[in-house]
């Protein structure tokens, strides 16, 4: 007797959702022999099926919610994006004990933990390889590969559109607008673009990798966020002037506490926004919508992720890996991992991490200033790790110098007080720019700082 096919209801048609629908049907014998059964489009619910007039007919609904509760659907694919209706589609999906695989890294964020308790409750699959990093294969190795080790740190790059944006505008000087219009045209934003450069795309990606790294619910509200929308040319060339590019980091860590009045433990940290990174790191070559990921662990040691982060065919590739792999555990009569929230590690506030800035200030040019300056940062328990004085009185006006600081890792809150103090002093015409430099493990040697 020939294998039941499994049934697919497809739920969201767009630049994604195309290229599922391309891939299953041109791979169909393929993805049969790797499954051991058919897999099969059962319907694709669209918003306005009009612009839909190449798919069959008797697969085209409006009807979202209908087509995922038809008895012959086996596994829910969502590529809708959103919090509603994607959530009260996937919910209903599960607790009827429906596959479901998404990618929809914003409701996994907000609320993973009600989708994974559905599905733990009916037995249901949860995948969602697609939601993080496009193509790349990062969240099976966390959940699977790496489970057995016990993970420091994930931090790279996860928005392909601002990367994008920033190398346009390192490499080639495109202005900020052109490399939006240009990344959104390659379909590599978000529907709302604003999602990407304001850094929510990446900050819902972080809560997802810190989730599965530590073992512990960490949700988009979790995650300290600052977007690129704030970089300016000018910062690209102070980056360049030392040897440093900047990028949109997403950085998650097990953070150990040794003591005081907190107690020693270990916490979790997630953050993203803008750094300047030395020229020399392995992610300042990562150019163009690519992703690339560094995971450490202590057993493993450093393991490094790379691909196209954004983009309907590489992100329609995540896809139907998970769906492969929900075909299987069905026909096989088994199960994918569950949730492992069990750690349950407290968050720790960006405040408390220890970060280094580069400040850029306009500052009087006499004698006594830098003794100001210096006895400021030496209040506020900042050390400074290089000073440097870039334009001369007659460049910037009769009595005006351009300082240029770049500090030793401090508590991010220290630092932040001290650029609103430095901001106060009436030595200070203006605090110009201000960006952490990240070194992510390897010496700062392009600042001069090990
Ligand atoms: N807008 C996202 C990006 C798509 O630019 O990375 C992939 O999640």
């Amino acid at each position: 007797m020939s294998p039941a096919p499994v049934r697919v209801a497809l739920l969201g048609r767009g630049t994604v959702g195309r290229e599922v629908m391309r891939l299953l049907v041109e791979q169909a014998d393929e993805l049969a022999a790797r499954v051991g059964a058919p897999v099969e489009l059962a319907g694709v619910a669209v918003r306005r099926a009009h612009r839909h007039t190449d798919v069959p007919a008797e697969l085209l609904t409006t009807d979202a919610s209908g087509l995922v509760s038809r008895p012959d659907v086996d596994v829910v694919v969502e590529v809708i994006g959103g919090i509603e209706p994607a959530r009260g589609l996937l919910l209903d999906a599960l607790k009827a004990g429906r596959a479901v695989v998404t990618a929809n890294k914003a409701l996994l964020a907000e609320d993973g933990a009600t989708l994974a308790e559905a599905a733990n409750a009916s037995g249901a699959d949860l995948y969602y390889e697609a939601s993080v990093a496009g193509a790349i294969p990062l969240l099976r190795p966390l959940r699977e590969s790496l489970v057995g080790d016990k993970i420091t740190r994930v931090a790279g790059i996860v928005n392909g559109t601002t990367n994008y944006i920033l190398s346009a505008m390192a490499e080639h000087g495109t202005g900020y607008r052109e490399a939006l219009e240009k990344a959104t045209e390659l379909g590599f934003a978000e529907a709302d673009p604003t999602a990407d450069v304001d850094g929510l795309d990446a900050q819902a990606k972080a809560a997802i990798l810190a989730s599965l790294a530590f073992h512990t619910r960490v949700t988009a509200a979790d995650v300290y966020c600052e977007g690129i929308s704030s970089v300016t040319a000018a910062d690209l060339v102070a980056a360049k002037a030392v040897g440093c590019t900047v990028k949109l980091l997403a950085i998650c860590e097990r953070v150990v506490t040794p003591g005081g009045e907190a107690g020693e433990g270990e916490s979790v940290s997630a953050r993203v926004y803008p750094a300047m990174i030395p020229a020399s790191h392995p992610l300042a070559s990562v150019g163009e919508a690519y992703n690339a990921v560094f995971v450490e662990a202590e057993a493993a040691g450093q393991l490094m992720f790379y691909g196209q982060g954004a983009g309907g065919a590489p992100t329609a590739s995540a896809v139907l890996g998970d769906l492969v792999a929900v075909a299987r555990n069905r026909v096989a009569g088994g199960h994918g991992p569950r949730e492992s929230a069990y750690a349950s590690l407290p968050i720790q506030p960006m405040g408390r991490i220890p970060t280094r800035y580069h400040i850029s200030l306009a500052v009087q040019d006499r004698a006594g200033v830098l003794a100001t300056i210096a006895g400021l940062f030496a209040r506020h328990e900042v050390s400074i790790a290089t000073v440097r004085q870039d334009m001369t009185a007659r460049q910037m006006g009769a009595r005006g110098a351009r300082l240029v600081i770049v500090t030793h890792a401090a508590p991010d809150a220290a630092l932040a007080a001290t650029v609103a103090a430095l901001g106060e002093l009436d030595q200070v015409f203006g605090v110009d720019r201000v960006l952490r430099v990240e070194n992510l493990g390897r010496p700062v040697s392009a600042l001069g700082v090990a």
